[in-house]
């Protein structure tokens, strides 16, 4: 029995590590006091060996975490502010509780709305985002413009995974049509963080393009440009590149950035694919598990679309990155709300693709990604 989380109020975090089933769904589990828009709850961050997921839980909740984890961890530590409590829990499920006194801690929780540091906050001043139509002249954010600032500050995310590059760094932005994220990624690597960055955005729309080029310049950013291109088929640049960007590249045009960022053996991938048309326009029942998932055609539209980012994060997996599959916006703000953060951590291999060569065969649908590398 945990019994500190039948209190919680005195209860800082909670840290479950070494599930005892092969079976269990996460492979860690931490609960952190923090503060959501005045509230205490706990944060709850749940991790897979590829994903982490977080919840909110409320303080009067906390009894049924305990209840959940107890017994099914090897080690839980409650942290509290003047001890420690751990428990360990034997394969054969005995469990050993132990004190240990510590310094007192700060017991006020992390005001979690405060802390991060977005990419883009209300009241910048970032000229070319009143340009852009994001900002009014008085640093507001324009009515009707709140889900494009959302979807750009969670690329924050970049920031997290950059902080300790050291050096000059080169972007490439995938479909980044009028260019939002393009310019406040330049504007934040160069002005805020004062990297070197050399960023290029790619779109099919000739005008689009000749417009981003002309505020580029008017703002005199030397190292942000926009090439109309299809990325599909067209060269791109080949020089080093340390990150792919692609913010609702449409349907394949993510396939494509994808694949460019695993034959360049481009270090960081960050990507939010958009509508995905492919593999709900082939995929049939196959006389196996998904048949009754291809029904409704809502339903098979969903699927398809969780089935094609799924497939891709496997794929990317098997090119040697770390794949995290994240909740990108609320669903409230934009249906299309996964976000791929791909990190170049080791060799290829193809641990993943029978699985999905299976899968393909047995359903009958392409794959554009799958072929790109695969085929
Ligand atoms: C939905 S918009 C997203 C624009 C921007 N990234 C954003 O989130 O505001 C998708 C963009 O991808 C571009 N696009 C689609 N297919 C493309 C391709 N094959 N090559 C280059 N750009 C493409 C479209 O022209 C369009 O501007």
């Amino acid at each position: 029995m945990i019994k500190e989380l039948q209190q919680p109020d005195g209860v800082l975090k909670v840290t479950a590590s070494g599930p005892l089933s092969k079976d269990s769904p996460y492979n860690r589990i931490v609960l952190r006091k923090t503060v959501v828009r005045g509230k205490t709850v706990f944060q709850a961050e749940m991790y897979t060996s590829t994903q982490v997921f977080h919840s909110n839980v409320q303080l009067t909740d906390a009894a049924s975490w305990a209840s959940r984890l107890e017994g099914n961890y090897k080690q839980i530590c409650v942290s509290q502010p003047t001890c420690d409590v751990t428990y360990l829990t034997s394969k054969k499920g005995v469990t050993t509780r132990i004190v240990r006194a510590t310094a007192a801690k700060n017991v006020r929780p992390e005001q979690h709305n405060r802390v991060k540091k977005y990419i883009l906050n209300e009241g910048d001043d970032v000229p070319a985002m009143v340009d852009l139509g994001i900002f009014t002249k008085e640093g507001k954010v324009v009515a009707g413009m709140y889900d494009k600032f959302r979807q750009i500050n969670r690329f924050t995310e970049l920031d997290d995974v950059l902080k300790n590059h050291v050096g000059s760094l080169t972007l490439l932005d995938f479909g980044c049509g009028k260019s939002y994220l393009t310019f406040i990624v330049y504007h934040y690597l160069t002005n805020v963080r004062k990297i070197d960055a050399k960023v290029i955005g790619y779109d099919l729309k000739a005008d689009v393009v000749e417009d981003c080029n002309a505020l580029a310049a008017k703002y005199g950013y030397a190292n942000l440009h926009f090439a109309v291109a299809d990325v599909s088929r067209d060269k791109l640049y080949e020089e080093h590149i340390d990150a792919v960007l692609s913010l609702h590249a449409c349907d394949t045009a993510t396939d494509h950035a994808l694949a460019f960022a695993v034959k360049h053996n481009v270090p960081y991938v960050f990507s939010v694919p958009c509508c995905q048309h492919e593999v709900n326009g082939g995929i049939s029942a196959g006389g196996g598990d998904l048949d009754v998932l291809l029904k409704y055609g809502i339903v098979k539209e969903r699927v398809s679309a969780l089935l094609t980012d799924t497939i891709r994060a496997m794929l990317l997996e098997d090119a040697g990155y770390k794949v995290d599959v994240l909740e990108f916006v609320d669903l409230a703000h934009t249906p299309k709300n996964v976000m791929l953060r791909c990190v170049k951590t080791g060799k290829p291999s193809d641990r993943n693709a029978p699985r999905i060569k299976e899968l393909i065969e047995k359903y009958r649908f392409e794959q554009t990604l799958y072929r790109l590398l695969k085929g």
